[in-house]
């Protein structure tokens, strides 16, 4: 294990487990069931995965990839894929039904029958707004808890799909335990993307909804285009879990980094201290909303600590980086829409390319043959704060770091 700092970006390369395999529910057959689910979901369909040919070659690298989510099902994010799974599965189980054989076509048919059902989830927007959807497509109430300083606009986007919204005085972790204790008091199903003991099924089926985005990945890359180098961002882990779990089985040769807000960077403590059971305190303050979360979820920490080759505790400009490239691209790329916790990946790539981390660069291997895919998790979620970031340059890249 090695740690150290470039251009304010904290890095630490972990020693990863060859011998430990994948966990049983992670691998690709018993995932198989959720791309065939989703895509009986209405308007579904495959979000793009772009190829930043232009910055790839000005960077020295074979290949840049970004699979971009915001277009997933109108909602700006990748999130309802493992709430729309974890609820339809759960329904299922309630009324004695087998979820491949009906899918979510056949649940919109019993609309009628799931009344009484109401769910409940904390979020910092985009799970909330999954959940909500659900709950809304399938008549069900949903009960949305933010934490303190939620944007408005993700509020708003909540209250749009009917759901009820709290926010709370509370910082991200005690919201799930808040949501969590009136969910019990009031028998709502809390629809939690993170587990806790005694609270893993859900989280579980939640976290193998992801599966979708790394098969859309898998079917649309050739097999000259294997990304070597995969950038998945963690607020509590389970997207980065999923993916890299259902990644290193279509790409063997792949090496994960984990990128986190670098003063919430709770998975990266946990690897460095090899301690999942940690939490970050102190100064919860990012504008990553979607990754600020203090402690990691327990059943994935130990696969991100056992098979991720580098944690990276990111400042917020490595994402505004990120947000302005994305829409201001090298001449000839696509051009898109890249919301502050899904534009990370993109910041950090483009800085490891750029020159500005050489040391960085070499040590996580990046050459000239080397492909690198990142994701972008969200739209923009919160249009004031893009705006300020790319029509103002705020929160600029810095010109030396002393
Ligand atoms: C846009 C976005 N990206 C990434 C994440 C991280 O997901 P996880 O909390 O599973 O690590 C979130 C979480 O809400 C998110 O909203």
């Amino acid at each position: 294990m090695q740690k150290w700092q470039e251009y304010g970006l904290d890095f630490l390369a972990n020693d990863i487990d060859e011998a430990v395999p994948l966990p049983a529910w992670l691998q690709l057959d018993a995932v198989a069931a959720v791309p065939k689910f989703h895509a009986t979901m209405p308007n579904y369909a495959p979000t793009p995965l772009l190829r930043l040919e232009h910055l790839a070659v000005a960077g020295g690298v074979a290949g840049v990839y970004v699979k971009n989510e915001a277009p997933r099902f109108g909602l700006n994010a990748f999130k309802v894929l493992g709430s729309s799974y974890a609820v339809s599965q759960t329904l299922c189980q309630k009324l004695g039904l087998s979820l491949e054989e009906i899918g979510f076509a056949g649940l919109l048919r019993r609309r009628g029958q799931l009344h009484g059902l109401a769910l409940a989830t904390a979020t910092d927007g985009n799970h909330g707004r999954g959940v909500a959807w659900v709950a809304r497509e399938l008549g069900c109430p949903a009960h949305i808890f933010m934490p303190a300083g939620a944007e408005p606009e993700r509020q708003a986007a909540i209250r749009a799909l009917g759901a009820e919204v709290e926010v709370t005085d509370l910082c991200y972790d005690d919201t799930v335990a808040y949501a969590r204790a009136l969910a019990e008091k009031n028998g709502w199903t809390l629809v939690q993307d993170t587990a806790f003991p005694g609270y893993e099924d859900i989280p579980k089926l939640i976290i193998q909804g992801y599966a979708t985005m790394a098969a859309e990945i898998a079917a649309e890359l050739a097999p000259t285009e294997a990304p070597t180098h995969v950038f998945l961002q963690a607020g509590v882990g389970s997207m980065a879990g999923a993916m890299l779990a259902c990644l290193a089985q279509y790409f063997p040769a792949a090496r994960f980094i984990i990128l986190e807000p670098k003063n919430v960077a709770c998975c990266l403590k946990a690897a460095a201290e090899n301690n999942d059971a940690v939490s970050v305190s102190g100064k919860q303050e990012t504008i990553m909303a979607g990754l600020n979360c203090g402690t990691p979820c327990p059943l994935i920490m130990p696969l991100l600590r056992e098979k991720a080759a580098f944690f990276l505790g990111c400042p917020d400009y490595v994402a505004a980086h990120g947000m302005r490239l994305a829409c201001q691209p090298q001449a000839g790329d696509p051009a898109y829409v890249a919301g502050e916790s899904g534009a990370v990946g993109l910041g950090a790539t483009a800085l490891l390319i750029s020159g500005r981390l050489p040391q960085s660069r070499e040590r996580l291997g990046i050459d000239a043959a080397s492909r690198l895919l990142s994701l972008n998790t969200e739209g923009s979620m919160a249009p004031k704060i893009w705006r300020q970031v790319v029509e103002e340059n705020a929160c600029p890249l810095p010109e030396v770091i002393c």
